[in-house]
């Protein structure tokens, strides 16, 4: 998110106040400095498509891939968030229509990508030859979103272009994603939905005619603690300290509403928005049976949002990440700790050990790229 939430009460003050998606610093530019003190870690980076053109943002994300020799992704999403548009004067794009912005996107970006032949740079000393230009492809794109007329200006990688990543859930956000990415992140809140949110997208992937597997990663929150009781207490102590206010910011600029103007003691299936459809539906079924208000949904979901809690020891934590790869096939997972950085030191240390010694997790890396070791 390059701007910060501004729909609650139709301002940023809260978001400020409570430090919801801010500051929200450019990630890009950590990239940069990540890869540079690590060997082997891929660092992949949210970057929405919304203000950026994308012949600059491949000449970025490719720079820094090629600089890290192959160890970076690129999480594409469209841009859901009207403070994005507003921040570079564009005006907000509705939900289908995003995607079929991003689809041309994807377009200017294959084509720049593919338009540098393997062989295409001699850097011959002794004609003075770098690159031979028959074998770097003219871009002439003019769509109804983009115009590029240029030629490809970053060498690829040793991975050829950052492993892209996306993140859609609903109809249209699926079929992108079945399109176009390497790795769909999924945000789904128990397991028979992770189940049907799998089946849905193998359906959609088989319509797009996609053969090659879809890898889907799950988001989790993990709590790891001595016993399922002290996990719970951590869990519920966090919750505790978490403004309703702060709540409210996040959800109100997630849905696309401001909440200020709605009645919070309704319920939550009764909002309805275009920001973003996906979240919308996923939050409405995983409250459904209750059928609780939109206050009591916002206090809930104020540190985890839709991402599942896996709450106990190691162990527990461990079989709960286990039966969920079983049972769905998914690829791995995206860990949002509710502590940061405690969170994820707590999971390296306590969790990945007995993952490894049920030898469901890599104890080396296989490959010196990030796609090598993602998507093998
Ligand atoms: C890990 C993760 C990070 C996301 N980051 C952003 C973001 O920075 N900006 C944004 O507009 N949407 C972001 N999204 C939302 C997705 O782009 C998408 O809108 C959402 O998953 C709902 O799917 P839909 O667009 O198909 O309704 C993120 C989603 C996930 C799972």
């Amino acid at each position: 998110m390059p701007a910060v939430y501004d729909h609650y009460k139709d301002n940023t003050d809260d978001a400020i106040r409570y430090g919801v998606n801010w500051p929200t610093h450019d990630p890009v530019a950590l990239i940069g400095i990540m890869t540079a003190a690590t060997k082997n870690l891929g660092i992949a980076s949210t970057v929405s498509l919304a203000s950026w053109h994308p012949f600059l943002a491949v000449r970025s994300m490719s720079t820094l891939d090629y600089l890290s020799q192959g160890r970076v992704g690129w999480n594409i999403v469209t841009g859901n968030a009207r403070s994005e548009y507003r921040a570079v004067g564009l005006d907000v794009v509705e939900h289908d229509k995003r995607y079929d912005r991003a689809d041309e996107y994807m377009q200017v970006c294959e084509a720049i990508w593919n338009g540098i032949a393997p062989d295409a740079v001699l850097a011959d000393g002794d004609t003075g030859q770098y690159a031979d230009p028959s074998k770097i492809e003219k871009i002439a794109f003019d769509g109804e979103y983009f115009k590029c007329h240029s030629t490809p200006s970053v060498l690829p990688s040793p991975q050829g272009r950052p492993v892209l990543f996306q993140a859609g859930s609903s109809g249209r956000g699926q079929r992108f994603a079945a399109e176009h990415a390497d790795v769909i992140f999924a945000i789904q809140p128990d397991l028979p939905r992770m189940q049907s949110f799998m089946a849905r997208l193998r359906e959609t992937a088989e319509a797009v005619g996609r053969t090659d597997a879809l890898r889907v990663t799950f988001a989790v929150q993990p709590f790891v603690a001595e016993s399922y009781e002290a996990a719970v207490a951590k869990r519920d102590a966090m919750l505790a300290k978490i403004p309703l206010e702060a709540g409210l910011t996040r959800i109100s600029g997630t849905f696309g509403v401001d909440l200020d103007q709605v009645d919070i003691d309704k319920p939550l299936q009764e909002i309805k928005t275009q920001a973003s459809q996906g979240l919308v539906a996923a939050m409405s079924s995983m409250f459904n049976d209750k059928n609780i208000t939109l206050r009591e949904a916002v206090r809930l979901s104020g540190l985890a949002g839709l991402i599942p809690q896996l709450l106990g020891t190691a162990e527990q934590v461990a079989d709960q990440l286990e039966e969920i790869w079983r049972e769905t096939g998914c690829h791995g997972f995206n860990l949002t700790p509710a502590l940061v950085p405690g969170g994820y030191a707590d999971f390296i240390d306590q969790v990945v050990p007995i993952l490894q010694q049920r030898g469901i997790f890599r104890t080396e890396y296989e490959a010196p790229t990030l796609r090598g070791n993602l998507v093998g």
